[in-house]
């Protein structure tokens, strides 16, 4: 891939990232036990991270990364639409279930995107971060029916 190639790439990343942190601010208000809050907090500043580390690549590139807009794009309209009738912890869980998985997938297909070994790393490590949430959810779900 050229290097526009991969700053388009990457930017398709950055987006899912940034609708992913609207997510979790909507699904961390409605949690109101406080280690779930405390790790979805944490989930939120990964995929803040992945935003900013994404986007000085795609500057690096010579592309322009995508702003950080106040509405979500769309990469998780599955799950917001869910979060919006989410009630209390277990429904904000399952609604970020929703989103995770699919921030998993496309983690998991970046993985074989073909270019630099640095870019490489830094996606695997972020595929890493999101399996994490995902594992973590899918046990809080299992420990907490209501
Ligand atoms: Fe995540």
């Amino acid at each position: 891939m050229d290097n526009k190639e991969i700053a388009k790439k990457l930017s398709s990343l950055v987006q899912l990232d940034i609708d992913a942190v609207h997510a979790y601010k909507e699904a961390i208000e409605k949690v109101d036990d406080l280690q779930v809050r405390e790790h979805l907090t944490q989930y939120r500043q990964d995929h803040e991270r992945h935003i900013s580390d994404l986007s000085a690549e795609i500057r690096r590139l010579g592309g322009t990364p995508p702003e950080f807009s106040l509405d979500f794009k769309g990469y998780l309209i599955k799950g917001f639409t869910s979060l919006r009738s989410a009630i209390g912890t277990k429904g904000a869980l399952n609604a970020m279930h929703t989103n995770e998985k699919l921030t998993n997938k496309e983690y998991e297909a970046a993985k074989y995107w073909d270019m630099s070994p640095d870019l490489k790393q830094m996606i695997a490590l972020a595929r890493e971060d999101e399996r994490r949430h995902l594992e973590y959810i899918e046990r809080a779900l299992e420990e907490k029916p209501h």
